[in-house]
């Protein structure tokens, strides 16, 4: 499907999505919401994708923010829809069934940062910045970041870099778990690469499974999630892949798994 704002390719198992508008630093006006929205309801529904990445165009920005011309003029009501929408988008990305890794490129600022941590994983090139400056503008994180940052990095942190507003450096995002990996720019998509058939290596049920297992299980009580894992695991015990990669071990093969 084509679009106006994204750009979109398949190679491999892995979907390739950037936000493109580069010239306004990816910024996420309304129309990038709803086409990603639909390309990754696209993606949920297509077996040949196993992965996704997700970045940005050009050499400045992953996404600087939702787009404040829009932002600017909205009513209340406008404002309270506009934060509904944006975090049920995450929350499709969150609980997309596969694995989507942002390549963080360069700015994730505000809605940016809030988009790259409803993400399974987030790769950074050495030149990104991450921040959530809201405050700096008289609003709030809109998009789940208030709730997303402090079960990433704790309370403390977010707190910080949300009333402060000051964005922070790609290692110091390392350093405080909000990236996994931080890489030369040159080397951002080659890593997330790496890290997206080192995941299709493994059986595609049971990936989806660990998914919710730790995204729900995040959200109860720990025994609450523990019997949810518990219920998944068995669940993992009807499957052709259960059987194939159990048996491959015995027999000191390479596991071939068929996703059923
Ligand atoms: N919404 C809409 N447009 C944005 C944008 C956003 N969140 N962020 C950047 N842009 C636009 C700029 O208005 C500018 O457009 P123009 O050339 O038509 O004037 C273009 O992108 C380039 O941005 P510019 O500010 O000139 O780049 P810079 O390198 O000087 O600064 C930033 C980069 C990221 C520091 C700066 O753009 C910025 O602070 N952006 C807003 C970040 C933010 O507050 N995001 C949270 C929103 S809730």
């Amino acid at each position: 499907m084509p679009y106006e704002t994204l750009l979109y390719e398949k190679r491999g198992g892995i979907a390739y999505i950037t936000i493109n508008r580069p010239e306004k630093l990816n910024a996420l006006n309304r129309q990038v919401m709803d086409e990603l929205s639909a390309c990754l309801e696209g993606i949920r529904h297509d077996a040949e994708v196993r992965v996704a990445i997700l970045t940005g165009a050009g050499e400045k920005a992953f996404a600087a923010g939702a787009d404040l011309s829009e932002l600017a003029v909205q009513t209340p009501l406008q404002g309270k829809e506009t934060s509904r929408r944006g975090q049920r988008l995450l929350d499709a990305i969150e609980n997309l069934g596969k694995p989507v890794i942002a390549a963080v490129n360069g700015y994730a600022l505000g809605g940016g940062c809030e988009l790259a941590m409803a993400c399974t994983l987030r790769l950074a090139a050495d030149n990104a910045r991450f921040g959530q400056p809201e405050v700096k503008l008289g609003i709030i994180p809109g998009y789940a970041g208030t709730q997303r940052l402090p079960r990433l990095v704790g309370k403390g942190r977010a707190l910080e870099l949300i009333l402060t507003g000051e964005p922070i450096s790609a290692q110091e995002a390392y350093r405080i778990g909000l990236v996994n990996q931080v890489v030369a720019r040159q080397e951002l998509i080659p890593a997330c690469e790496t890290m997206a058939r080192k995941i299709m290596a493994n059986a595609p049920l049971a990936v989806r499974f660990a998914m919710e297992a730790v995204n729900h299980g995040c959200e109860m009580t720990a025994a609450e999630g523990q019997f949810l894992e518990a219920t998944l695991f068995g669940l993992c015990c009807t499957t052709e892949d259960m059987k194939e990669g159990t048996r491959a071990f015995l027999e000191k093969r390479p596991a071939r798994f068929s996703g059923k």
